[in-house]
Formats: structure tokens, C-alpha cells, sequence
């Protein structure tokens, strides 16, 4: 069994929010909705959208792919196209920290604190999800430190790489990722200072007027900006030739119902 690991502090969420993380190896996303923490896998079980890009509206998380939506306290699947709950873990609050252990057998979380103390205390394993009001010392359970996620190391920026991140940026009218839309016509990868890669993108929009553009932009931007190694990313947008729904992936046609 895993310990507890120091996640985040407190403040480093707002309220209500959300932040990513990564925990034994296990990609999370950490919730903030009042004075209580939750922890759930990053993953929507219906095709793997990132909950941690979702909406968060009281205790639920909206998947930003197709919307399906995920009670924050226990995982538990609330809409279509979600039919799986994704998995929940147990959290705990000391002074401003936060500390996250990964519920492996998936089982269905503790709803009170006394759950949580009792699990931590070694009594039960049932995982839990709120603050810690007992006298838990963090030091006796085995435990490591968090980190930021750095699923790439620097240098292994490629075009593929940039393809691949870039699906995590929705078109918001169409819930359909951007390169499965085909609205990614060019990448370009230019050395820069410091050995980093410096970034070009020549995106398209499915009309000339598409008010989604400068979100897609800056969602880009801030998808790319996170990968170590990179520079500067540059985003221009191109209308010709014109995005015509032949660009569109057999992913997108089927997420969009187009046969
Ligand atoms: S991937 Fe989440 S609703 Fe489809």
C-alpha cells in the first residue's frame, strides 16, 4: 500500500477549483469546493478527456469533451456519455498541505472524516476524501513528496508531440479537439536560445467568424507552454484554404454523430 503524498498547498487551488497533478506515478486532478479537497484520476471514462480541463459546479465535474459529468466525492458517474465511475482517492488536510494517497483497489470512498482518520490510522482502508480533524502525524505513514507532472523530458519535443497535446484543446462549440477537427494545418520547430524549441502553429477556424478563436489560441498556447523544453509558441491563424469538414478525423465525424 502506498502512503500519503504532499500534493499542494491549500492556497494553491482556488475556490472553486482545480488543478493537476501527479501522485505514484498516477495522473490526478485535485478539487477545491469550499472548505473541502477531493481528489479524483484525471480521466473520463467515456474516451479519456481530461477532467481537470472540465467545469466544476459544486461537487460535479463536467468532462470538456463531451460533457459527461462526475460527483467530485466519490467518482461516481452522473451522465451520459459517461457509464463507468472514474476512480476517487483519499485526501487529507494538515495546517496548508494537501496529501493525496491513491486509492488502488478502487473501491468507493469513505463519507466522513472518521472514515478518513480510521483509514489513515491504519484500522480500515476504506478511502476517504475530506479534511483531517484527528491527530495523524504525516511522518508515520510511508509517504513521498509530489511532483509536477513532466510526462516529457526536454529535448523530445517533435511534431507528433505537439499533435498529440494539442488534442487536449476543445473547440468549444463543437466539444470535438482541435486536431481531430483538422483545424492544425502546420507545425513548424525552430531551435531557440537555451536549447529550447521555439514553436509555429498555422491553425484554422471551421468559419472565418468563429468567436472561438482567441480561446483556442491562448488554450494552445498554454497546452504547448507547459511542455519542458519549449520556448515560444506562436499560433497564427490561416484561412486559406479554407476548413472544410473533409479535414475532420473519422474520431471527430464519429464524436460528432457524421457518418
Ligand atoms: S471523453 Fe468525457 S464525455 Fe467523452
Amino acid at each position: 500500500m502506498t502512503g500519503f503524498v504532499l500534493v499542494a498547498k491549500t492556497t494553491d487551488l482556488a475556490d472553486p477549483g482545480q488543478m493537476l497533478a501527479e501522485v505514484d506515478d498516477r495522473v490526478v486532478v485535485l478539487l477545491k469546493v469550499g472548505e473541502e479537497f477531493f481528489c479524483l484520476d484525471d480521466v473520463c471514462t467515456h474516451d479519456g478527456g481530461p477532467l481537470s480541463d472540465g467545469r466544476l459546479d459544486d461537487h460535479t465535474i463536467a468532462c470538456p469533451r463531451h460533457g459527461a459529468k462526475f460527483d467530485v466525492r466519490t467518482g461516481k458517474a452522473l451522465t451520459m456519455p459517461a457509464t463507468e465511475d472514474t476512480v476517487a482517492h483519499e485526501v487529507i488536510i494538515r495546517g496548508d498541505e494537501v496529501w493525496v494517497r491513491i486509492n488502488e483497489s478502487g473501491a468507493p470512498l469513505a463519507k466522513s472524516a472518521a472514515d478518513t482518520a480510521s483509514a489513515i490510522a491504519g484500522e480500515e482502508k476504506r478511502p476517504g476524501s475530506t479534511h483531517d480533524t484527528g491527530d495523524w502525524d504525516p511522518k508515520s505513514v510511508p509517504m513521498t513528496v509530489g511532483a509536477t507532472p513532466e510526462p516529457y523530458a526536454a529535448g523530445s519535443i517533435s511534431e507528433d508531440l505537439i499533435r498529440e497535446e494539442l488534442k487536449k484543446v476543445i473547440d468549444p462549440e463543437l466539444f470535438v479537439n482541435i486536431v481531430d477537427l483538422g483545424l492544425i494545418y502546420n507545425v513548424d520547430l525552430l531551435p531557440a536560445a537555451e536549447g529550447k524549441i521555439d514553436c509555429k502553429i498555422d491553425m484554422t477556424m471551421t468559419s472565418p467568424m468563429c468567436p472561438a478563436g482567441p480561446q483556442m489560441i491562448q488554450n494552445s498556447k498554454q497546452v504547448l507552454g507547459q511542455l519542458p523544453g519549449m520556448g515560444n509558441v506562436e499560433v497564427k491563424i490561416v484561412l486559406d484554404p479554407p476548413w472544410t469538414p473533409d479535414k475532420m478525423t473519422q474520431d471527430a465525424r464519429d464524436q460528432l454523430g457524421i457518418f
